[in-house]
């Protein structure tokens, strides 16, 4: 039989949810061995806020923290699926760390496909991964995205429920949080092209198999969002790391300056910020178009965000 290797991190288990629904028609015919990235030092949930913001500039610098030992079996895996999510428009802390590990270098020469379960924010991070993955000599064979499809201020709601509450189950005037149920059961569409893949260790269509079947939605206004957003947390990250490292009380007041403006940024700022956002989208029609394509693809090229 062949075999897969999971690598994931999951919070709140969402995204083990999602892999193992990408692979529940599959897991007959395919020897399976899930390894969890634990960190030494697990991130709270629900979060606090200070605690919570105090995140962004190690996500989105991408500074390591220890994990603990993920105990690889050395089988030579046919596949590797990285699962994992974007904090901060970043790869999140803990897969960060696995990657920049010495653990990472099982990746070496592997095909790998990432699973990433977000709220819609997903680019820059997945650009990040894809240059790790280049480092490691590793090779990226497919990218299955799932997202909250809700319209963005209301999923900035509900994710702010469940991440500062816990609640994920939907409340008075709003949904449930996170990528909607329906989506994540219909995920095991994914397991047949990848299955074939495995089989006929032909990798070079995964993506466009999985295209096919709709694995990327992207929708071209927040490709424009999420680089404007990203530009503003590089350059807030570094102003915030000048005082220290994260949970350094000395930081704090400029975690919550940042808190602060990124509160008026997205509640106040952002319907203008989306009209423009749009607008230009229609206006650059073609360049966009070109973007939109390149992020739902798995090539790399430098500066795309
Ligand atoms: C600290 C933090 C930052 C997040 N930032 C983003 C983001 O930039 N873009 C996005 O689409 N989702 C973001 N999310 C949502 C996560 O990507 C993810 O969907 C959610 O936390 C559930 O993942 P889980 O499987 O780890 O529980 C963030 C979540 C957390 C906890």
């Amino acid at each position: 039989m062949k075999n897969i290797l999971v690598i994931y991190y999951s919070q709140t288990g969402q995204l083990k949810q999602i892999i193992e629904s990408v692979l529940s028609e599959i897991k007959e015919s395919v020897v399976i061995d899930y390894r969890e990235i634990i960190p030494q030092n697990p991130f709270p949930f629900p979060w606090t806020s200070d605690v919570f913001f105090d995140a962004m500039p190690e996500s989105v610098q991408q500074i390591s923290e220890p994990i603990e030992p993920l105990d690889i079996p050395n089988k030579n895996y046919d596949l590797v699926i990285l699962g994992y999510q974007p904090w901060f428009l970043s790869p999140s802390i803990p897969i960060n760390s696995f990657l920049q590990s010495e653990q990472a270098q099982c990746l070496k020469n592997k095909n790998i496909l990432t699973i990433i379960g977000a709220r819609n924010m997903w680019l820059n991070a997945q650009e990040k991964i894809k240059y790790s993955l280049i480092n490691l000599n590793a090779k990226l064979v497919g990218n299955i995205v799932l997202c909250d499809n809700n319209p963005n201020l209301i999923s900035v709601l509900t994710v702010m429920r469940w991440t500062f509450k816990g609640q994920k189950e939907k409340s008075t005037f709003l949904p449930d949080a996170g990528v909607q149920s329906i989506d994540i059961t219909n995920a095991s569409r994914f397991g047949n092209p990848i299955l074939k893949s495995i089989e006929s260790n032909q990798f070079q269509n995964l993506q466009t198999n999985l295209l096919k079947l709709n694995a990327v939605d992207l929708k071209p206004d927040l490709v424009i969002l999420e680089k404007r957003g990203i530009k503003n947390f590089r350059k807030f990250s570094n102003f915030i790391l000048k005082k220290g490292e994260r949970g350094n009380p000395q930081r704090l007041p400029r975690v919550k300056l940042f808190k602060r403006l990124l509160i008026i940024g997205v509640f106040i700022l952002s319907p203008i910020s989306n009209l423009t956002a749009r607008f230009q989208a229609i206006l650059n029609n073609k360049t966009i178009f070109q973007k939109v394509e390149y992020f739902k693809n798995i090539s790399y090229h430098e500066n795309e965000i």
